[in-house]
């Protein structure tokens, strides 16, 4: 595996492949490395000749009191199980490489991007989407590979590449979960012995709330009764448990039935906000 930390070595790389005509499969990542992201490496490797994985800690998604500074990081960890994986390209851009002193370009998504953990992290979606509009640009892979996990973020980023006419198919894996059920995350690392044990409760909740509006039902009170659930097992705050139309996210008190449908939450547990969501 190569470990490339700056655009030109990249692009040069990238442009062997192509004169080979080798198809390149990127997955981008934050680093911390866990069966989810190893689960969407493995998706690449099986769609595409060449994978590049990045990881990058984008400062631009953080908001100012967030855990920018303390986001775990297992490098060699991380460096060990993408060559065991046989990945081609470890993508580790510096954040100079990445941002200069004067950059002024930030890419916002409307309509997908806003709601839901926009309304609690207002910087979020626009960090994202500015570092995944970069690495698209930077790699030009064929293919590019994001989680479930995080609905939103993979529909704020199918947007903004249907939108900026970006030559890349974005493709999704299925959420990872333990045992339990609950989604592996980066962040879990931050729960607490007991936190641990609360923290599946989120995904009980979804299926609950899945198993109730498929029996009918009525919708508010079901997202009332789920973050209720919620809170009664040891969680400290709910910053939504949303029915939401699948395409658009725009939020229903009616059930869809020609439409596909998704529960989407977020809530906190200890220092950990625990996101999840499921099809509806
Ligand atoms: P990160 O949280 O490291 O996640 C990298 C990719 O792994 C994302 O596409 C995410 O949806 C996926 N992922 C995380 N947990 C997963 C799980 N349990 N099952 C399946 N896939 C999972 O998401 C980011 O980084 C960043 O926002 C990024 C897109 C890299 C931009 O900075």
């Amino acid at each position: 595996m190569r470990t490339v930390r700056n655009v030109k070595d990249l692009r040069r790389l990238i442009q062997h492949y192509n004169e080979s005509r080798e198809t390149v499969a990127l997955v981008p990542t934050m680093g911390a490395l866990h069966e989810g992201h190893l689960s969407l490496v493995r998706q690449a490797k099986y769609r595409c000749q060449r994978v590049i994985v990045s990881l990058f800690v984008n400062p631009k998604q953080f908001s100012e009191g967030e855990d920018l500074e303390s986001y775990p990081q297992t490098y060699e960890r991380d460096a060990q199980l993408l060559t065991e994986l046989d990945v081609d390209v470890l993508y580790m851009p510096t954040r100079e490489e990445m941002y200069q002193r004067d950059a002024s370009t930030t890419i916002t998504v409307a309509g997908v991007g806003e709601g839901l953990c926009q309304s609690t992290r207002p910087d979020f979606f626009s960090g994202v989407a500015t570092v995944v509009t970069k690495l698209l640009l930077q790699c030009l892979p064929d293919v590019a590979i994001f989680g479930e996990k995080d609905y939103q973020q993979l529909l704020v980023i199918r947007r903004l590449v249907r939108d900026l006419d970006i030559p890349v198919a974005i493709e999704s894996g299925n959420t990872v979960r333990e045992n339990d059920g609950l989604a592996l995350s980066s962040r879990n690392a931050y729960l607490s012995e007991n936190e641990r044990i609360s923290a599946p409760h989120l995904y009980y909740s979804l299926t609950q709330a899945q198993h109730r509006i498929g029996a009918g039902e009525a919708i508010s009170k079901v997202l009332w009764d789920s973050e209720q659930y919620l809170l009664s097992v040891g969680f400290e705050s709910i910053d939504y448990f949303a029915y939401s139309d699948a395409e658009t996210l725009v939020p229903s008190d009616r059930r869809l039935t020609n439409r596909p449908a998704r529960l989407l939450a977020a809530a906190w547990l200890g220092k950990a906000r625990l996101i999840d969501n499921i099809a509806a």
